[in-house]
Order: structure tokens, then sequence, then C-alpha cells
């Protein structure tokens, strides 16, 4: 057994924890709409075509807000497809995803759905193969009360009251070369800017996600980010960054440590940001929007071959990655560096929610099963709420391939309003258990209410339809508080949830 002290303190605040950051992702890909959430012929099915035992599942996540409708998709989407009449609704090669879109379920049906999902949408604009004027067009049809064309179209199509919806994307991954209407930084950052300014004087009381790299790879990465906001920092509130992350070596260590970089991720655009804002002498501040964060990898042989079979399909089976444990610790410890950002990171939302590399999965006709990733979600937003602390750690380390000093434990906590706490915390040792002891004197008579822990022998073990219970959390030791000292044991390989309540 390794051991690691911890020292928390209430006066340790990093910020108030968004509770968007635990939010998801639906795109118009694969089987995430049609085949996921929407599949009218399904024993489940509500009266819109959504299926019931998803949503249920969406709620037990407890996503607040989910992104819609896409990703690269919305670089080619026309939005005024997606409303009216549905058997009206133009069928449209998506160049995307080489896929056939019929535009069934849009932007009002999405709208029912998030709402029965007790979730909020956060819908992107197209940037890419369009521009300000679509951008202002849409923003009027679905938060304008009524009295322009726009608005009066919506309430003719069935809505009369407005959509609401708060938060914007301005396009999807301006930088890459495999977007529709891929731009340089100045182009979209002027795009960005001029789309931002019309779409808040339709409504000025939206929030507006520019966006950053589409990831820290790219060798653009920096010099976009600077460039982009140089255009429109006076009139966007957040700027994007996405990664998602591999095993394909099998080095789990490596794998554990990459939260580390996505640390460094954060730091790095925040400083970008900050730079920015300093040349412009301003006193705003740019927030982070995460808005792709994942592990994904495991598909990509199959969707090559879906490709060539079968290219302007409809919802073909893409990147349906199937989560094993160890994806399951690394989503863990994003989790916790998303936590620990919380001064900067407003917005995150983990790609995807339903079949496309997603915690929940759908068979069609058949069953709705968690994957090993939902849990570690579940848990963040269920409990990672009020006041991010920092906590003070002392563990032992390893070194590791791009890694000089891992530390075997990565961990966040979150003060509640009625003074619970909650720790979260990955062990990273493959074979160690660790004895935490913390010091939380700060807080008073505290005593350990529950415990969870994540952890399977098996680093490739997985939950499907037929053994949906082969990763779950179940209870951990719930060790001893004396005098505001904890001493509690995280179980090597795992991912652990420690709540405290006043005695
Ligand atoms: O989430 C899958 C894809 O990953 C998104 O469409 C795109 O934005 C990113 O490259």
């Amino acid at each position: 057994m390794k051991t690691a002290s911890m020292i928390l303190d209430k006066d340790f605040r990093i910020g108030e924890i968004d509770r968007r950051i635990y939010g998801s992702f639906i795109e118009h890909l694969g089987r995430a709409v049609y085949g996921g959430i929407y599949e009218p012929s399904h024993p489940t099915a509500d009266a819109n075509g959504f299926r019931r035992d998803v949503i249920g599942m969406v709620k037990k996540l407890g996503v607040p807000i989910v992104r819609y409708p896409g990703g690269n998709f919305v670089s080619g989407f026309n939005w005024e497809d997606s409303v009216g009449p549905r058997d009206r609704r133009p069928h449209r090669l998506d160049l995307a995803w080489f896929t056939t879109e019929t535009n069934e379920v849009g932007l009002h049906e999405f709208a029912d759905w998030a709402k029965a999902a007790d979730t909020e949408v956060m819908y992107a604009v197209n940037l890419g193969t369009r521009g300000p004027d679509e951008a202002r067009s849409v923003v009027e049809y679905a938060n304008h009360p009524s009295g322009s064309y726009y608005s009066d179209l919506r309430v003719k199509n069935g809505a009369k009251d407005p959509f609401g919806i708060k938060l914007w994307c301005l396009g999807n991954e301006m930088d890459g070369p495999w977007q529709m209407g891929k731009k340089t930084a100045y182009e979209y950052g002027r795009a960005a800017n001029e789309a931002a300014k019309l779409m808040k004087w339709v409504d000025p009381g939206i929030e507006l996600v520019a966006c950053g790299s589409s990831s820290r790879e790219i060798p653009t990465y920096g010099g976009w980010e600077y460039e982009v906001l140089s255009e429109c920092y006076d009139n966007v509130d957040y700027l994007s960054l996405h990664r998602y992350y591999e095993n394909r070596a099998g080095d789990t260590p490596h794998f554990l440590a990459r939260s580390m970089e996505m640390d460094l991720f954060i730091r790095e655009v925040a400083s970008i940001c900050d730079a920015v804002g300093a040349k412009k002498k301003s006193k705003k501040k740019i927030h982070l929007s995460f808005d792709e964060w994942n592990v994904w990898f495991h598909s990509s042989e199959q969707d090559r071959a879906l490709y060539k079979s079968d290219r302007w399909g409809r919802a073909l089976p893409l990147l349906e990655d199937v989560y094993t444990f160890e994806d399951a610790l690394l989503v863990g410890a994003m989790l916790i560096t998303l936590m620990r950002n919380a001064d900067r990171v407003k917005v995150a939302c983990m790609a995807q929610l339903v079949n496309v590399i997603a915690p929940i999965m759908t068979r069609e006709g058949g069953g709705v099963w968690a994957q090993t990733i939902f849990y570690p979600l579940m848990q963040a937003s269920a409990f990672g709420r009020g006041v991010s602390l920092q906590p003070l750690i002392e563990c032992p380390s390893y070194a590791c391939k791009d890694f000089d000093e891992v530390p075997i434990l990565d961990a966040a906590a979150a003060l509640a309003d009625d003074g619970g706490l909650t720790i979260f915390a990955v062990n990273r040792d493959l074979t160690d258990d660790i004895r935490l002891q913390a010091d939380l004197r700060a807080f008073g008579d505290l005593q350990v209410t529950g415990h969870s822990v994540l952890h399977h022998d098996g680093a490739n073990a997985v939950n499907t339809e037929t053994a949906p219970d082969t990763v779950v959390p179940v209870k951990g030791d719930l060790g001893a508080t004396d005098a505001g000292r904890m001493s509690v044991v995280l179980p090597a390989f795992s991912w652990n949830v420690i709540q405290l309540k006043k005695r």
C-alpha cells in the first residue's frame, strides 16, 4: 500500500463550478439521432418518436446542456431544412460524414427532446458554407417572440413560445482542413465577429463561443487563438477547446497521464485569451468552453470499412467506440481537470451522448445501456457542485513517455452550499492501493457518508447490452474520520467519489 496526504481548506478556492461543465453533445452523425434518441417504431417511443428509455438514461446521467447539431456536420447544414412540415424537408448529402441527412429531426423536435430530457440546447451555427446572415436568422427564428419574418415562421411551424436558446457556437473547428468552408484565423475571426455582432443585436441575452483550435496538436495552435480573438474579443464570451485521447499503444500509465496535458492545454489557452485582453487593455475576461472531450479511437477501423461499403447511407453505425474500464479512469481524470479549472472553464461537453463516442448505447428495437464512461460523468454531475477547492497533495509519482512526474493520485474537491464536501480521486497506480490521509480540520467535524469506487481488474473490461453491469460503481471503504482527519483506502487503478457531511 502507498500513502498520500491531502490538505483541504475553504480558502483554497478555485472558483464556483458552473454546472454546464457536465454537458454533452449530439451531432447529426451515425446513430446519435436516428436510431439513438429517435426511433419512432421503438416500444418505448413517445408521441414525437423519441425513445423514453434513452431519455431516462440521459436524465440519470444529468447533463445540463447538449451541444447540437454538430460538429463537422454543422459546417454544411442549412438550418432552414430542419424546420416546417416534415414531409417537405429536403434530404441532403452530408459531406462531413458522407451520409444522407433526412432532416426528420430538426430544431423543433430537438428542442422538445431537450425539454423531455431536462437539459438545455447549446446551438451551433454554420460558419463554414454560410455566414452572419444565416446566423442572425436562426437566432431570430429561435429566440425572437413574434412579429418578424422568422419568428412568425416559428409560430406558424407550431412553437408559439420562443425556444430561448442562450448559448451559441460560432461554427465548428474552422481551422481543420476536413471542415467544409475551412478558414484562416483572420478569415474566421472576421466572420465570427460579424456573426456575433448581428446575433447579439437580434438577442442581446445570448452568449457566444468562438472556435479555438480543433486540437492542441494542429500546427496553427496558439497563433489561431490569438488571431481569432484579436478580431472578435469584444463580441464573444467563450473560446472553445477540443481534445480526444487514445491508447493505441496499450501504454496505460501514459494514457492515464494524458489529463495532465489537458490541464496544460487549458492553462495555455487561458493565457492566450488574457494576452489578447491585455493587448486590448480590456476589462473583459474570455472564459473557456471545452465543448468536445473524450476518449476516441476504438472505432476507427470499423468506420473506415463502413465509409467504403456504404457511402451516403443513412444513420450508419459510425464512431461506435466500446469503452473499456481504463477509458473510464481517464474520463474521471479529465473531469477532475475540468473541476480544477472551474475559474476558467465554464462549459464543457463530453463528445458525444448517444451511440457516437458515447456514454449511452442503444440497439434498434432493443435495449439501452451505460458504457463504462457513463459513471464518472454521472457522479461528477450529481456531486461536483458548489465551489471547487484546490487540494494540496503529496504522493509518489511515476515517469512515462512525455511525462517525467505523474502523481499516482489525481483529485478535485467540491464544497456544496450545505457544507458537504465531495472529493473525486483517481488512483493511477495499476497495482497498489493508496491510503489517503486528508487534513480536513478547516471544515469542522466531518464524517464520511459515502465512498463509491469504480474498479475492475481488467483494464479492457466493457459493458454490453447483455452484460451491462460489468463495470459499475460499488461501495468503498468508509475509512475513519477523527477530529477533522480522514483516512481512507483508494484501491489500485480506481475512480473514487468520497462524500463527507457535518457530523
Ligand atoms: O465528435 C466527433 C467530431 O470530432 C466532431 O464532429 C468534430 O467537431 C470533431 O472533429
